[in-house]
Protein backbone atom coordinates (compact mmCIF):
# COMPACT_ATOMS: atom_id res chain seq x y z
CA UNK A 1 0.00 0.00 0.00
CA UNK A 2 1.55 3.39 -1.20
CA UNK A 3 0.62 7.08 -0.02
CA UNK A 4 1.05 9.91 -0.40
CA UNK A 5 0.57 13.49 0.79
CA UNK A 6 0.89 16.90 -1.29
CA UNK A 7 0.51 20.11 -0.81
CA UNK A 8 1.92 20.62 2.70
CA UNK A 9 2.53 24.04 3.79
CA UNK A 10 4.97 23.78 6.13
CA UNK A 11 6.90 20.06 6.65
CA UNK A 12 8.82 19.76 9.62
CA UNK A 13 11.05 17.20 9.10
CA UNK A 14 13.27 16.99 11.92
CA UNK A 15 16.42 18.42 10.14
CA UNK A 16 14.79 21.71 8.31
CA UNK A 17 11.56 23.21 7.83
CA UNK A 18 10.18 23.01 4.21
CA UNK A 19 7.69 24.33 2.41
CA UNK A 20 5.60 23.52 -0.40
CA UNK A 21 6.54 20.00 0.17
CA UNK A 22 5.13 16.18 -0.25
CA UNK A 23 6.03 12.91 1.58
CA UNK A 24 5.73 9.50 0.03
CA UNK A 25 5.04 6.18 1.94
CA UNK A 26 5.34 2.68 1.18
CA UNK A 27 4.13 0.29 3.60
CA UNK A 28 5.15 1.34 6.55
CA UNK A 29 7.91 3.65 5.42
CA UNK A 30 8.47 6.91 4.52
CA UNK A 31 10.38 6.67 1.24
CA UNK A 32 10.03 9.87 -0.71
CA UNK A 33 10.03 13.55 0.29
CA UNK A 34 10.24 16.49 -1.95
CA UNK A 35 8.67 19.17 -3.98
CA UNK A 36 4.94 18.29 -4.27
CA UNK A 37 5.24 19.56 -8.25
CA UNK A 38 7.84 16.34 -8.37
CA UNK A 39 4.92 14.18 -6.05
CA UNK A 40 5.25 10.42 -7.03
CA UNK A 41 1.89 8.46 -7.84
CA UNK A 42 0.37 6.62 -5.07
CA UNK A 43 -2.92 4.05 -4.21
CA UNK A 44 -3.93 7.07 -1.82
CA UNK A 45 -3.42 10.52 -2.37
CA UNK A 46 -4.01 13.06 0.55
CA UNK A 47 -4.17 16.84 -0.28
CA UNK A 48 -2.84 19.01 3.36
CA UNK A 49 -4.25 21.91 1.61
CA UNK A 50 -1.53 24.12 2.51
CA UNK A 51 -1.66 22.63 6.76
CA UNK A 52 1.46 21.46 8.66
CA UNK A 53 3.00 18.21 8.53
CA UNK A 54 5.15 17.15 11.38
CA UNK A 55 6.44 13.54 12.35
CA UNK A 56 4.07 11.65 14.88
CA UNK A 57 4.80 12.47 18.55
CA UNK A 58 6.93 10.02 20.71
CA UNK A 59 5.71 9.68 24.14
CA UNK A 60 8.87 8.28 25.43
CA UNK A 61 7.38 8.25 29.34
CA UNK A 62 4.12 6.92 30.42
CA UNK A 63 3.29 4.99 33.38
CA UNK A 64 -0.49 3.24 31.84
CA UNK A 65 -0.60 0.02 33.90
CA UNK A 66 -2.59 0.88 36.74
CA UNK A 67 -6.19 0.81 37.76
CA UNK A 68 -8.30 3.62 38.95
CA UNK A 69 -7.64 7.65 39.23
CA UNK A 70 -6.37 10.07 42.09
CA UNK A 71 -8.65 13.32 41.21
CA UNK A 72 -9.14 13.52 45.31
CA UNK A 73 -5.96 13.63 45.59
CA UNK A 74 -4.81 16.08 42.66
CA UNK A 75 -8.00 18.38 44.36
CA UNK A 76 -6.42 18.31 47.38
CA UNK A 77 -3.13 19.36 46.08
CA UNK A 78 -4.82 22.25 44.47
CA UNK A 79 -5.67 23.12 47.54
CA UNK A 80 -2.48 23.61 49.34
CA UNK A 81 -1.39 19.78 50.16
CA UNK A 82 2.05 18.90 48.69
CA UNK A 83 2.81 16.04 46.23
CA UNK A 84 5.01 13.15 47.53
CA UNK A 85 4.37 10.00 45.34
CA UNK A 86 2.66 8.66 48.53
CA UNK A 87 -0.32 8.33 46.97
CA UNK A 88 1.60 6.19 44.68
CA UNK A 89 0.18 2.88 47.17
CA UNK A 90 -3.18 3.85 46.46
CA UNK A 91 -3.18 2.92 42.76
CA UNK A 92 -0.84 0.11 44.03
CA UNK A 93 -3.77 -1.09 45.44
CA UNK A 94 -6.43 -0.38 42.74
CA UNK A 95 -3.68 -1.93 40.39
CA UNK A 96 -3.62 -5.31 42.30
CA UNK A 97 -7.20 -5.89 43.01
CA UNK A 98 -7.99 -5.08 38.99
CA UNK A 99 -8.57 -7.71 36.49
CA UNK A 100 -6.41 -7.74 33.70
CA UNK A 101 -9.52 -7.14 31.32
CA UNK A 102 -9.74 -4.16 33.20
CA UNK A 103 -6.13 -2.64 32.64
CA UNK A 104 -5.58 -3.95 29.31
CA UNK A 105 -8.87 -1.69 28.64
CA UNK A 106 -7.53 1.71 30.81
CA UNK A 107 -4.06 1.33 28.62
CA UNK A 108 -5.67 1.13 24.93
CA UNK A 109 -8.22 3.68 25.94
CA UNK A 110 -5.34 6.25 27.29
CA UNK A 111 -3.32 4.79 24.19
CA UNK A 112 -6.40 5.71 22.43
CA UNK A 113 -6.62 9.26 23.28
CA UNK A 114 -3.07 9.73 22.98
CA UNK A 115 -3.29 8.73 19.59
CA UNK A 116 -6.10 11.41 18.45
CA UNK A 117 -3.52 13.96 19.87
CA UNK A 118 -1.11 12.77 17.51
CA UNK A 119 1.29 10.60 19.30
CA UNK A 120 2.28 7.59 17.67
CA UNK A 121 4.31 5.84 19.67
CA UNK A 122 4.15 5.72 23.25
CA UNK A 123 6.42 4.08 25.99
CA UNK A 124 4.98 1.95 28.68
CA UNK A 125 5.62 1.47 32.44
CA UNK A 126 4.75 -1.04 34.85
CA UNK A 127 5.17 0.11 38.68
CA UNK A 128 1.62 -0.26 40.13
CA UNK A 129 2.06 -3.92 40.88
CA UNK A 130 5.21 -4.27 43.11
CA UNK A 131 5.04 -7.63 43.73
CA UNK A 132 6.29 -10.70 41.30
CA UNK A 133 2.27 -11.78 39.95
CA UNK A 134 1.28 -8.32 38.95
CA UNK A 135 4.70 -6.69 37.55
CA UNK A 136 4.53 -9.70 35.18
CA UNK A 137 1.23 -9.25 34.15
CA UNK A 138 1.79 -5.57 33.52
CA UNK A 139 4.26 -5.94 31.38
CA UNK A 140 2.17 -8.91 29.85
CA UNK A 141 -0.30 -6.90 28.64
CA UNK A 142 1.90 -3.82 28.20
CA UNK A 143 4.36 -5.94 25.42
CA UNK A 144 0.88 -6.70 23.31
CA UNK A 145 0.40 -2.76 23.25
CA UNK A 146 3.91 -1.18 22.83
CA UNK A 147 7.64 -2.68 21.78
CA UNK A 148 8.61 0.23 24.54
CA UNK A 149 7.95 -1.51 27.75
CA UNK A 150 9.75 -0.48 30.82
CA UNK A 151 10.23 -2.28 34.01
CA UNK A 152 9.76 0.10 37.31
CA UNK A 153 9.24 -2.19 40.45
CA UNK A 154 11.43 0.09 41.94
CA UNK A 155 8.61 2.82 41.75
CA UNK A 156 8.23 2.70 45.63
CA UNK A 157 8.97 0.41 48.14
CA UNK A 158 5.21 -1.46 48.78
CA UNK A 159 3.48 -0.94 52.32
CA UNK A 160 4.36 -4.81 53.32
CA UNK A 161 7.96 -4.39 52.53
CA UNK A 162 8.05 -0.94 54.80
CA UNK A 163 10.57 -2.00 57.44
CA UNK A 164 12.41 -4.31 55.23
CA UNK A 165 13.52 -1.99 51.92
CA UNK A 166 16.57 -3.98 51.30
CA UNK A 167 14.59 -7.16 50.67
CA UNK A 168 12.68 -5.25 48.48
CA UNK A 169 15.76 -4.55 46.50
CA UNK A 170 16.45 -8.33 46.46
CA UNK A 171 13.11 -9.56 44.92
CA UNK A 172 13.29 -6.62 42.47
CA UNK A 173 16.91 -7.60 41.48
CA UNK A 174 15.97 -11.58 41.70
CA UNK A 175 13.07 -13.23 41.09
CA UNK A 176 10.51 -10.02 40.00
CA UNK A 177 13.63 -9.32 37.16
CA UNK A 178 13.71 -12.50 36.16
CA UNK A 179 9.21 -12.72 35.54
CA UNK A 180 9.44 -9.34 33.96
CA UNK A 181 12.65 -9.55 31.48
CA UNK A 182 10.69 -11.73 28.43
CA UNK A 183 8.84 -8.42 28.38
CA UNK A 184 10.42 -5.69 29.15
CA UNK A 185 13.36 -3.56 27.10
CA UNK A 186 13.97 -1.10 29.59
CA UNK A 187 14.98 -1.03 33.79
CA UNK A 188 13.69 2.51 35.39
CA UNK A 189 13.95 3.14 39.00
CA UNK A 190 12.71 6.25 40.60
CA UNK A 191 15.52 7.33 42.69
CA UNK A 192 14.53 10.06 44.68
CA UNK A 193 14.25 10.68 48.77
CA UNK A 194 11.70 8.45 50.42
CA UNK A 195 11.79 5.93 46.96
CA UNK A 196 15.30 4.63 46.21
CA UNK A 197 18.84 5.46 47.19
CA UNK A 198 22.01 5.80 44.55
CA UNK A 199 23.12 2.34 45.79
CA UNK A 200 19.95 0.39 45.69
CA UNK A 201 19.06 2.37 42.32
CA UNK A 202 22.77 1.12 41.09
CA UNK A 203 21.96 -2.31 41.61
CA UNK A 204 18.60 -2.88 40.25
CA UNK A 205 19.61 -1.11 37.30
CA UNK A 206 22.78 -3.42 36.64
CA UNK A 207 20.57 -6.31 37.72
CA UNK A 208 18.30 -5.43 34.70
CA UNK A 209 21.32 -4.09 32.59
CA UNK A 210 22.87 -8.00 33.48
CA UNK A 211 19.33 -9.66 31.58
CA UNK A 212 19.64 -7.50 28.94
CA UNK A 213 17.56 -4.87 29.80
CA UNK A 214 18.53 -0.71 29.09
CA UNK A 215 18.40 1.89 31.59
CA UNK A 216 16.74 4.74 32.60
CA UNK A 217 15.68 6.64 35.13
CA UNK A 218 13.77 9.05 37.18
CA UNK A 219 15.92 11.93 38.54
CA UNK A 220 15.59 15.08 40.43
CA UNK A 221 12.57 14.99 40.74
CA UNK A 222 11.27 16.21 44.19
CA UNK A 223 14.61 17.49 45.11
CA UNK A 224 18.52 17.42 43.81
CA UNK A 225 19.92 14.15 44.33
CA UNK A 226 21.84 11.66 42.45
CA UNK A 227 19.61 10.43 40.20
CA UNK A 228 21.19 12.49 37.30
CA UNK A 229 24.94 11.77 38.00
CA UNK A 230 23.78 8.13 38.24
CA UNK A 231 22.33 8.07 34.96
CA UNK A 232 24.99 8.87 32.98
CA UNK A 233 27.66 6.90 35.43
CA UNK A 234 25.32 3.91 34.13
CA UNK A 235 24.91 4.84 30.76
CA UNK A 236 21.13 5.45 30.24
CA UNK A 237 19.34 6.33 27.36
CA UNK A 238 17.06 8.59 29.37
CA UNK A 239 17.07 10.48 32.95
CA UNK A 240 13.37 11.94 33.44
CA UNK A 241 11.90 15.22 35.39
CA UNK A 242 16.12 16.59 35.87
CA UNK A 243 13.50 19.43 37.51
CA UNK A 244 16.15 20.05 40.50
CA UNK A 245 19.91 20.11 38.59
CA UNK A 246 23.14 21.87 39.77
CA UNK A 247 26.14 22.89 37.58
CA UNK A 248 27.59 19.07 38.27
CA UNK A 249 24.79 17.37 36.54
CA UNK A 250 24.18 19.56 33.62
CA UNK A 251 28.36 18.90 32.99
CA UNK A 252 27.35 14.99 33.59
CA UNK A 253 24.69 15.23 31.08
CA UNK A 254 26.58 17.05 28.66
CA UNK A 255 29.76 14.67 28.38
CA UNK A 256 27.22 12.06 28.14
CA UNK A 257 24.90 10.56 25.61
CA UNK A 258 22.15 10.72 28.22
CA UNK A 259 19.26 12.22 27.54
CA UNK A 260 17.28 14.51 29.25
CA UNK A 261 13.93 13.98 29.09
CA UNK A 262 11.44 16.80 30.41
CA UNK A 263 7.84 16.05 31.80
CA UNK A 264 5.82 19.27 32.09
CA UNK A 265 2.72 17.78 32.88
CA UNK A 266 4.39 16.83 36.08
CA UNK A 267 4.91 20.57 36.91
CA UNK A 268 1.68 21.14 36.40
CA UNK A 269 -0.31 18.81 38.07
CA UNK A 270 1.84 18.82 41.21
CA UNK A 271 1.93 23.04 40.96
CA UNK A 272 5.90 22.66 41.34
CA UNK A 273 8.53 25.01 39.63
CA UNK A 274 9.14 23.63 35.71
CA UNK A 275 12.76 22.98 34.96
CA UNK A 276 14.86 25.12 33.10
CA UNK A 277 14.99 23.60 29.83
CA UNK A 278 16.61 26.57 27.99
CA UNK A 279 19.24 25.58 30.17
CA UNK A 280 19.76 21.83 29.17
CA UNK A 281 19.97 22.94 25.57
CA UNK A 282 22.24 26.30 25.81
CA UNK A 283 24.62 23.34 27.52
CA UNK A 284 24.35 21.14 24.10
CA UNK A 285 22.63 18.29 25.91
CA UNK A 286 19.46 16.01 23.78
CA UNK A 287 16.00 16.92 25.51
CA UNK A 288 13.45 14.83 24.90
CA UNK A 289 9.56 15.93 26.70
CA UNK A 290 6.99 13.09 27.23
CA UNK A 291 3.43 13.21 29.44
CA UNK A 292 4.74 11.02 32.25
CA UNK A 293 1.12 10.41 31.93
CA UNK A 294 0.28 8.63 35.36
CA UNK A 295 -3.27 8.97 37.67
CA UNK A 296 -1.16 10.57 40.62
CA UNK A 297 1.49 13.53 39.49
CA UNK A 298 0.10 14.16 35.34
CA UNK A 299 -2.95 12.72 34.66
CA UNK A 300 -2.33 14.07 30.65
CA UNK A 301 -2.18 12.10 27.48
CA UNK A 302 -1.89 15.56 25.67
CA UNK A 303 1.89 15.89 24.12
CA UNK A 304 0.49 19.26 22.58
CA UNK A 305 -0.37 20.60 25.80
CA UNK A 306 3.39 19.54 26.91
CA UNK A 307 4.74 21.14 24.35
CA UNK A 308 3.05 24.30 25.36
CA UNK A 309 4.01 24.13 28.81
CA UNK A 310 7.51 23.23 27.36
CA UNK A 311 7.15 26.79 25.36
CA UNK A 312 5.83 29.05 28.25
CA UNK A 313 7.30 27.53 31.38
CA UNK A 314 10.94 25.90 30.34
CA UNK A 315 11.79 28.63 27.37
CA UNK A 316 11.61 26.07 24.46
CA UNK A 317 11.20 27.57 21.42
CA UNK A 318 8.11 26.07 19.76
CA UNK A 319 10.75 24.70 16.82
CA UNK A 320 13.07 23.38 20.04
CA UNK A 321 9.28 21.87 21.70
CA UNK A 322 8.37 20.30 18.71
CA UNK A 323 11.92 18.47 17.81
CA UNK A 324 11.64 17.81 21.70
CA UNK A 325 8.54 15.69 21.32
CA UNK A 326 9.77 13.78 18.61
CA UNK A 327 13.36 13.08 17.29
CA UNK A 328 14.33 14.24 21.04
CA UNK A 329 11.81 11.59 22.53
CA UNK A 330 13.52 9.29 19.96
CA UNK A 331 16.63 9.02 20.94
CA UNK A 332 15.48 8.78 24.80
CA UNK A 333 14.09 5.61 23.38
CA UNK A 334 17.31 4.84 21.19
CA UNK A 335 14.39 4.75 18.23
CA UNK A 336 16.53 6.60 15.24
CA UNK A 337 13.91 5.10 13.25
CA UNK A 338 11.28 7.15 14.72
CA UNK A 339 10.34 11.26 14.98
CA UNK A 340 12.14 12.07 11.85
CA UNK A 341 10.30 12.66 8.43
CA UNK A 342 13.09 11.32 6.15
CA UNK A 343 13.37 8.45 3.44
CA UNK A 344 13.84 5.50 5.16
CA UNK A 345 12.17 6.70 9.01
CA UNK A 346 8.94 4.81 9.82
CA UNK A 347 6.20 6.18 8.32
CA UNK A 348 4.24 8.12 11.35
CA UNK A 349 3.24 11.50 10.70
CA UNK A 350 0.36 13.75 11.30
CA UNK A 351 -1.38 16.76 9.45
CA UNK A 352 -2.37 19.70 11.55
CA UNK A 353 -5.21 22.05 11.33
CA UNK A 354 -2.70 24.71 10.91
CA UNK A 355 -0.14 26.37 8.51
CA UNK A 356 2.89 25.45 11.04
CA UNK A 357 3.82 24.09 14.02
CA UNK A 358 3.95 27.30 15.86
CA UNK A 359 0.18 26.93 16.66
CA UNK A 360 0.80 24.00 18.66
CA UNK A 361 1.92 26.67 21.30
CA UNK A 362 0.49 29.48 20.01
CA UNK A 363 -2.77 27.74 20.31
CA UNK A 364 -2.40 26.08 23.45
CA UNK A 365 -5.63 23.68 24.51
CA UNK A 366 -7.58 23.89 20.73
CA UNK A 367 -7.47 20.00 19.16
CA UNK A 368 -5.11 21.15 16.24
CA UNK A 369 -4.28 17.24 14.94
CA UNK A 370 -6.56 16.37 11.97
CA UNK A 371 -5.20 13.12 10.61
CA UNK A 372 -2.86 11.02 12.01
CA UNK A 373 -0.68 8.54 10.09
CA UNK A 374 0.61 5.51 11.88
CA UNK A 375 2.68 2.54 10.74
CA UNK A 376 1.75 3.85 6.63
CA UNK A 377 -2.08 3.80 7.63
CA UNK A 378 -4.42 6.69 7.83
CA UNK A 379 -5.99 6.25 10.94
O1 LIG B 1 6.87 10.04 37.21
N1 LIG B 1 7.85 9.96 40.08
C1 LIG B 1 7.42 8.83 40.14
N2 LIG B 1 6.43 8.33 39.42
C2 LIG B 1 5.43 9.09 38.78
C3 LIG B 1 4.35 9.46 39.72
C4 LIG B 1 3.51 8.32 40.00
C5 LIG B 1 2.31 8.60 40.86
O2 LIG B 1 2.22 9.63 41.58
O3 LIG B 1 1.44 7.70 40.82
C6 LIG B 1 6.06 10.29 38.08
O4 LIG B 1 5.73 11.44 38.36
FE1 LIG C 1 7.19 8.95 35.66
Amino acid sequence: MSLVITDIGELFTGDEIRTGAAVAIDGDRIVWVGDTAGAPTADQRIDAGGAAVLPGFVDSHAHLMFAGDRAAEFGARMAGAAYTGGGIRTTVAATRSASDDDLRDNARRLIGEALRQGTTTIEIKSGYGLNVADEARSLRIAATLTPETTFLGAHVVPAEYRDRPDDYVSLVCGPMLDAVAPYAKWVDVFCERGAFDADQTRAIITAGQARGLGARLHGNQLGPGPGVRLAVELGAASVDHCTHLDDADVDALASSETVATLLPGAEFSTRSPYPDGRRLLDAGITVALATDCNPGSSYTSSMPFCIALAVREMHLTPTEAVAAATAGAAAALRRPDLGRITPGARADLIVLDAPSHLHLAYRPGVPLVRTVVHNGVLQ
